[in-house]
């Protein structure tokens, strides 16, 4: 059952605006229907505590409250221990809130019916070491209930997807890193689902290996699936999703499209220089607001529009090395240190 338009569950409780106001039942129900937004998944104060014993607890993850539309790519980002992998297994049902709700594609979590409408692939997926690819989609694919030609056709098209058609005779045991992941995209993809659930579907792979598998999330989003992709490489995620949200410690500490986290304080502008010389650094120092740098990068921060691109062209034709003029957009890492602070963020690990 798609959530389309207003769910009956949208009007039973009361709530917030952006700005955080309440909404009333009806005014909710009106907003989601000028607006047409259809949820694939949405969550509200989802909470994950384990419990070790002797008193021992650990927070997988606290209050979330989210909303994914559907047809999106969304990327749920943050560092090692984050708890990305917890809301995930959430998600998919395989382990049960502390506290909280969630629906996925308008049913509660772990519903058998939104189940088959779904498909994940694991972080370090583990596979039948003695199948090839066709063997082991043949048998994700029975799962399902598929068989006969359909099944054969689907093996095909999906291992073709993946770039693995032509490998299909290797078997598991000699797969690299990369092929694994290939195959574990094609395995969440069998039942053909709405909804994917990728956690880490790029970490540990060469860069083309990781290109490969942004251009298949790319080509998903475009045939209407919703992506729910969770990473900690905050660089990978920027040019793919629509929408993120940044855990830090279990807690949700940002969240927007990507454009929105991007987007400074307030509008500026930079003048980048490549190695510049005594004169060029002394001319940005007296007219930028702020200087910054980025290796033997040099930064300059401008208020104003046209003093930037002004002394651009002065630079330029004083023959320094200019890299970049126009506006200036910090990276989703610096956002990210910015929200949760320099010491605890471990920007190495993003
Ligand atoms: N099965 C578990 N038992 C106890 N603690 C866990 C378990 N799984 C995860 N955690 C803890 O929950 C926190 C979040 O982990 P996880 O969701 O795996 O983070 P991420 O996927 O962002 O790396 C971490 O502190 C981790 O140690
Ligand atoms: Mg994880």
């Amino acid at each position: 059952m798609s959530v389309r338009g207003v769910a009956a569950s949208d009007v039973e409780r009361p709530r917030s605006d952006r700005d955080g106001r309440t909404l009333t039942h009806g005014a909710y129900a009106r907003v989601r229907e000028v607006a047409d937004i259809a949820l694939a998944i949405r969550t509200e104060n989802l909470t994950k505590i384990y419990y070790l014993g002797w008193g021992q607890r650990h927070v997988g993850v606290k209050d979330l409250s989210l909303e994914v539309e559907e047809g999106q790519i969304f990327g749920l980002v943050g560092p090692n221990g984050s708890g990305k992998t917890t809301t995930l297994k959430l998600l998919l049902g395989l382990i049960f809130p502390t506290s909280g709700n969630a629906e996925v594609l308008g049913e509660p979590i772990g519903s058998p019916s939104a189940k088959a409408r779904v498909g994940y692939l694991p972080e370090g997926p583990y596979f039948y070491e003695h199948l090839n690819a066709p063997e082991l989609l043949r048998m994700y694919g029975s799962l399902f209930g598929m068989r006969g030609a359909e099944l054969e056709a689907r093996i095909q098209e999906l291992l073709e997807l993946v770039d693995m058609w032509e490998r299909r005779d290797i078997r598991v045991a000699n797969y690299s890193r990369g092929m694994r992941q290939r195959v574990g995209v094609a395995q969440a993809l069998i039942n053909d689902p709405d909804l994917l659930f990728f956690d880490e579907p790029t970490s540990g792979l060469d860069p083309i290996g990781a290109k490969d598998i942004r251009e298949v999330i790319l080509r998903l989003r475009g045939e209407g699936k919703t992506i729910f992709l969770c990473s900690h490489l905050l660089k990978e995620m920027e040019p793919i999703c629509d929408n993120i949200a940044i855990l830090a410690r279990g807690q949700k500490v940002m969240q927007g499209s990507v454009e929105e986290l991007l987007a400074g304080q307030e509008k500026r502008y930079r003048i980048e220089v490549r190695e510049p010389d005594e004169k060029t650094l002394q001319t940005l120092k007296e007219q930028a607001l702020e200087i910054k740098w980025l290796d033997e990068i040099c930064r300059g921060i401008f208020a104003e529009r046209d003093t930037a691109f002004k002394l651009a062209a002065e630079l330029e034709d004083s023959g320094a090395h200019l890299l970049d003029v126009g506006p200036d957009r910090r990276t989703l890492e610096e956002a990210f240190i910015e929200a949760v602070g320099e010491e605890s963020a471990d920007a190495s690990d993003l």
